[in-house]
């Protein structure tokens, strides 16, 4: 190795085996553009106080420039050699500008540095994962719009419950994805604080301008303490909080769609685009990014666990087991990335089987908490009303017969207060429209939840 950041205390080079414990390169190389601005900005403050003259900052910042277009096309590549990214770049300076390159480090440490590539780098990032998260939650919307009057069995314990509108329970999928934009937007509020300047941990005895290094690198401000600033992976555990909680999200909605395409339920049919075969079975038509956003969840669960027990140890301020604190991180950017575009084509393209839902919906005696509710606005205590529609129902089962195909006999037999017109409310439309109040299931209440659902994601 040639271009190590650290030799001249040492006799010799490091042992292989430590080399390859050591190196990060191969994964750390994706925050060269991040690594790249920060440099920039710091060749300005380096200028600035001095330490660099007008013509040399122009070199500077010209091989930057050159570095990045060579980054970019390829043309220049870390090697195994270079320990991670810093050192990569800085071998690429002094390609470019001979002992000039050697200057740039004056001030900075790569503890100052790394933190403030992954936070660029997460920021970034972060807006693209929120991009996906609106593209999902109006695939969703979309097609909630085109159910506004499609009923189904709404569940709990995946019993038949009571029916809900079908608009209804995709947008129940759509508010949590609203509220991770949220803690996407509130976690970059609070990760926007810039650790350059910092320097190893105690600051710098140089001149710099962290104030306005962190204005430059789209910051909000400096680091309050340089020791929290090189130690602190809050935003980080924060982030794979977030995405955690995305995946678990995901997980829900994909085995959803998994019962929902199997052929007891039969209530979705997936585009042939977006579902996958069997290499043996050829009727075989499976869901396999629904179960893949559901498996994929583990793996972003992971990643949280991973740095949160990475760092309770950890004695401030720096300590290298922080490096372990990129590849979760990397991880679950390239995780949502390809599974938010896979999962809204998947729903963008499904087609809801109405029939199926319609007939469904009534299934499992949905209906008895009509009845009970029609006997408690006839002033019979919910107590007394919920025994008897129990009743009911019981008597059904033994029938085997819908509630509304019970006899007036058998009806008065069953309690005194059950008179015909009860069958008024026994047809899923009228268990729907009785439902007004904000934020239940009639098809007043979806259509104002679905406009305010659709302003939302039209503000982002
Ligand atoms: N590759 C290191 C990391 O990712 C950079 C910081 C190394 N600093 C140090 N003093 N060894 O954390």
């Amino acid at each position: 190795g040639g271009a190590r950041l650290w030799g001249g205390r040492f006799a010799g080079g490091p042992a292989e085996a430590l080399a390859r414990l050591s190196v990060s390169v191969q994964f750390d190389w994706r925050l060269a553009p991040y690594d790249l601005a920060a440099s920039r900005a710091h060749a300005g403050v380096l200028a600035r106080a001095g330490l660099l003259t007008a013509d040399e900052l122009g070199r500077m910042l010209a091989a930057l420039d050159d570095l990045e277009a060579a980054c970019a096309s390829g043309q220049f590549r870390p090697t195994i050699e270079d320990e991670d990214v810093h050192t990569a770049l800085e071998r690429g300076l002094l390609e470019r500008l001979g002992a000039l390159g050697g200057k740039l480090r004056a001030g900075r440490s790569r503890n100052d540095q790394v933190a403030t590539d992954l936070r660029l780098y997460l920021r970034d990032r972060a807006r693209g994962i929120a991009e996906r998260l609106v593209e999902l939650a109006e695939a969703l919307v979309e097609q909630a719009g085109r159910h506004l009057d499609t009923p189904m069995p709404g569940m709990t314990h995946l019993q038949h419950a009571q029916p809900v509108s079908f608009a209804h329970h995709l947008l129940a999928h759509v508010h949590p994805l609203l509220r991770d934009l949220d803690r996407l937007r509130d976690w970059d509020a609070r990760a926007a604080i810039c650790p350059l300047g910092a320097g190893a941990l105690a600051g710098s005895s140089l001149p710099l301008d962290p104030v306005r290094v962190a204005r430059e690198l789209g910051f909000n401000a400096p680091a309050e303490n340089s020791i929290d600033a090189v130690g602190d992976r809050d935003f980080v555990a924060e982030f794979l909080f977030v995405t955690a909680l995305v995946g678990v999200h995901l997980s829900r909605l994909g085995e959803e769609v998994v019962l929902w395409t199997s052929q007891e339920f039969g209530w979705v049919e997936l585009d042939d685009s977006f579902a996958t075969g069997s290499s043996i079975m050829p009727q075989k038509k499976n869901a396999d990014i629904a179960e893949l956003a559901r498996g994929k969840a583990g793996r972003l669960i992971g990643g949280l666990v991973t740095l949160l027990t990475m760092l309770k140890g950890l004695p401030l301020a720096y300590d290298r087991d922080m490096q372990e604190d990129k590849e979760p991180a990397f991880d679950a950017v390239d995780t949502l990335d390809t599974v938010l575009p896979a999962l809204s084509g998947m729903i963008h393209t499904m087609t809801v089987r109405v029939d199926r839902l319609v007939a469904a919906a009534p299934q499992g005696y949905t209906l008895a908490t009509e009845i009970a509710d029609w006997l408690v606005r006839r002033g019979v205590p919910f107590r007394e009303a919920h025994e008897v529609t129990g009743q009911l129902v019981a008597l059904c089962v033994t029938r085997d017969c819908a509630l509304a195909d019970v006899s007036d006999d058998d009806l008065s037999m069953v309690s005194e207060h059950l008179e015909p017109d009860v069958r008024e409310v026994l047809s899923v439309r009228s268990a729907l429209a009785a439902r007004t109040t904000p934020g239940s299931t009639g098809p007043g209440p979806v259509a104002d939840q679905l406009a305010v659902v659709d302003a939302k994601l039209a503000g982002w």
